[in-house]
């Protein structure tokens, strides 16, 4: 039996997982070769199925016919008010537990030229909206991600095909650990959270108060990758489920974040296109889910054209944009280009390259996205080095889901930007009140500001701007 309309896939071969399955989050081949193993969630709707409901405003009830759970649920002959009231009986839940529930973020329009820290001759005409997603559940947008998984759980227990609970596993240091904790005591499930050793006291003691099992992870000396990774797939391999906000580790952690795109498109629709949207990334789920939205909202008629995207990681490490600069360098046959480095790189030459790659994409857009699916463990390996910045919540070693944000540059013209200590720096000063955001969650806003500070910055990136303001400060 198949759900119809709905089919779990690999992006890197193409295995198919069957949707009745409790837990088909992971490519039986991941790791075989180097694909990108990916389990994505394709939905081949009816045109009447609709993909807004109008008069829902949570959002994933808004968007349910986008999610997975929903789809599962449908097949299996269940009402969509019974899955509305799957989704609130959780969401009342969060609340006790974190004093929020879900609801659409706040769009809202920033003054530059009220910003002594962000002003610039270049940018005092730049219309810049932000999104607002540090006041929704546990401070940041990660709930998202960790409500949608949580969601498919509670429908797989409630048709009978996950009779008992195993344990969830995340491994983070900050911002998803908490969502996850949050998420998992809202639906009273246990789960281990596997941090490392610099995690601040303020995340371990929430962490405690909300029943989670921490574990600490040591860096081994000649191990490669993030050590709390490691330890956490190790759990999922003895039997725990990946409660995380990696498609590597769980494809359907995306669809959670997709419900951001969807918003997105909506403010999009609401108050004008956009030339560009600039995303913080860390492992990637944020812009990959939010890109994955807005295509799908495309694709749908909300909006009629996509941004071009521009991904900020920090000086300390940027694998996204070494993983661009690889990808580009073998798509023009210009293995020159791998080796150029972004931190000091003239403006001037990475947006040329830029606009090469894009005519290059657009020119065979199916047989190059095949190539970066194919070939995508080419391009992005583990960071060399321990890295280090004020934007800490993105020094992830890897882009696990980097493979859909290169895509993403390629196509819409975009590029990787690596933001200086300084320009974090300013972007938290600029928007500190009223916005108490971190430089984690303030990152896309750096690399507007940083890439502003260029003279023809508006003929390269345009004059009308989106960042997402996604995690709060913390006592
Ligand atoms: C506040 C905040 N914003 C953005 C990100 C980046 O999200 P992603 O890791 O999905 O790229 C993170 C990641 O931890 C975060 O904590």
């Amino acid at each position: 039996m198949s759900s119809p309309g709905l089919l779990l896939r690999c992006a890197g071969c193409g295995t198919t997982l069957s949707p009745e399955a409790a837990a088909p989050f992971v490519c039986p081949n991941r790791g075989a070769d180097d694909a990108d193993h990916i389990i994505e969630r394709q939905l081949t709707l009816p045109q009447s199925a609709g993909v807004i409901d109008e008069q829902a405003t949570h959002p994933f009830m808004r968007y349910r016919a986008r999610l997975s759970s929903f789809a599962v649920w449908q097949a299996a002959g269940r009402s969509a008010a019974a899955f509305d009231a799957l989704v609130m009986a959780l969401d009342d839940a969060v609340a006790a537990v974190d004093g929020r529930g879900f609801a659409r973020s706040p769009w809202q329009p920033l003054t530059l030229a009220a910003m002594p820290e962000a002003a610039s001759p270049t940018t005092s005409d730049w219309t810049v909206h932000a999104k607002l997603e540090l006041h929704g559940v546990a401070g940041s947008h990660k709930a998202r991600h960790l409500f949608g998984l949580m969601l498919w759980l509670r429908v797989q227990e409630a048709l009978g095909r996950l009779p008992t609970r195993p344990n969830l596993a995340i491994a983070s240091c900050g911002n998803a650990a908490l969502a996850a904790a949050v998420v998992a005591r809202a639906a009273d499930w246990p789960i281990s959270v596997f941090v490392p050793t610099d995690a601040s006291a303020a995340v371990l003691q929430r962490l405690a108060a909300l029943q989670a099992e921490i574990v600490v992870c040591e860096r081994q000396p000649g191990v490669p990758g993030d050590p709390t990774v490691n330890r956490f797939r190790e759990a999922v391999q003895a039997g725990a489920l990946p409660f995380c906000c990696q498609g590597t580790d769980n494809g359907l952690t995306i669809e959670g974040g997709e419900t951001l795109g969807w918003e997105l498109a909506e403010h999009i629709a609401a108050t004008g296109d956009l030339d560009t949207l600039w995303v913080q990334v860390g492992g990637g789920a944020l812009g990959t889910g939010c890109w994955s939205g807005l295509q799908d909202a495309q694709s749908a008629g909300v909006i009629d054209g996509l941004p071009r995207l521009m991904t900020v990681q920090t000086r300390g490490a940027w694998p996204l944009g070494r993983a661009w600069l690889r990808a580009v360098g073998r798509l023009l046959g210009r293995p020159e280009v791998a080796d150029l480095d972004l931190s000091s790189i003239d403006m001037e030459q990475i947006a040329t390259t830029a606009r090469d790659a894009q005519l290059y994409w657009q020119s065979s857009p199916t047989v190059s996205d095949l190539d970066l699916r194919q070939n995508w463990r080419q391009h992005m390996a583990p960071w060399p080095t321990t890295p280090h910045s004020v934007a800490h919540g993105i020094l992830d070693d890897e882009t696990y889901d980097g493979r859909r944000l290169v895509a993403a540059m390629l196509a819409s013209g975009g590029w990787p930007v690596v933001a200086s200590e300084d320009a974090l720096t300013a972007a938290v000063d600029a928007l500190n009140p009223p916005h108490p955001v971190t430089a984690t969650g303030a990152a896309g806003f750096a690399g507007l500001l940083q890439v502003g500070q260029h003279a023809d910055a508006a003929q390269l990136v345009g004059k009308r701007h989106a960042v997402l303001l996604t995690g709060i400060v913390r006592a």
